[in-house]
């Protein structure tokens, strides 16, 4: 299987670029990165975010390392962007969004993602407000996508979350976004799928379950986050610990589909208070269990 990492265990703790790259490469062993809107905010004056975003893009290349992507991390998730009860927030999201491929374009990364949006607690329950709000950030994106293509990029994610209040979360759901979209961007909108999310079995029962994503949706997944999960609820555990995503698991779902390309960034979230050098442990461990388990990683 083709692994890489996602930037999200390094957030408040390795901002050097030039040791978050060389944690990467020699610690870890990795070559593949998707870097988190985490380390850099959309959201910052464009002179001062780019310089830095543009810095961990230069020292990662530096180490011979590959960013694949960029994608939006805890902060980002925090805001109903696309979905929001009103049209203004909706812009913001997609300014949110137009600055996050700005920014992805400075670095000279061809690919940006997030999810998709959250409803507000009252729109979920109401089924014509969610295919009014619906229409509205599906054209966005479709607006989205030109302009990403202008800015050099050649592909955007969607990355499908475990709640109903959200949009898409079930593989039905994320077919549907991709079948409205197809034919309709100027560049691929494809899906990143986050087996955590897939399989969270207190909303998707029997089909948290990666057949049936694969069953519904694999023409359009492009990557994968993985994580230690127990299915109970989005853990983003780390390899080091027991629970229904084994690395030979992974290994076995690679194989059956003959996968290639579709990279599966580590995405583990360490509690802020844990200490530094117990996270950097636990990264090195669960990177190796990873390996362990991938013949040609
Ligand atoms: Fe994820
Ligand atoms: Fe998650």
């Amino acid at each position: 299987m083709k692994l890489g990492v996602n930037l999200c265990f390094a957030v408040k703790r390795w901002l050097e670029p030039d040791r978050l790259a060389g944690l990467v490469r020699d610690d870890l062993g990795l070559e593949y990165v998707q870097y988190t809107y985490d380390l850099t905010d959309p959201w910052w004056p464009d002179i001062e975010r780019d310089r830095r975003a543009i810095a961990y893009a230069k020292a990662f290349r530096k180490a011979g390392l590959t960013i694949e992507s960029t994608f939006g991390g805890l902060a980002s998730y925090t805001y109903n962007h696309f979905l929001a009860p009103t049209l203004e927030l909706q812009s913001l999201g997609y300014q949110h969004l137009k600055r996050a491929i700005d920014m992805t374009a400075a670095m000279e990364v061809p690919a940006t993602g997030m999810p998709f949006g959250s409803y507000s607690a009252a729109d979920a329950l109401n089924p014509a407000r969610r295919e009014e709000i619906y229409a509205i950030a599906r054209d966005m994106w479709i607006e989205l996508a030109a302009y990403a293509k202008r800015q050099g990029l050649s592909m955007l994610y969607v990355e499908p979350v475990p709640l109903a209040t959200e949009f898409p979360s079930s593989a039905a759901d994320a077919a549907r976004l991709m079948a409205d979209l197809d034919g309709r961007t100027e560049i691929p909108v494809r899906l990143l799928v986050d087996w955590g999310h897939a399989l969270f079995e207190p909303l998707f029962g029997p089909e948290a379950d990666m057949d049936h994503w694969m069953d519904l949706c694999q023409p359009w997944i492009a990557a994968y986050h993985i994580q230690q999960t127990d299915g109970q609820l989005d853990r983003h555990w780390s390899f080091t610990q027991p629970g229904v995503v084994t690395p030979q698991r992974l290994q076995d779902f690679w194989d059956k589909y003959a996968l290639t390309d579709q990279t599966f960034f580590a995405e583990i979230l360490y509690p802020f208070e844990a200490r530094d050098e117990d996270v950097l442990a636990d990264m090195i461990a669960s990177v190796k269990a990873l390996k362990a388990a991938s013949p040609a990683a």
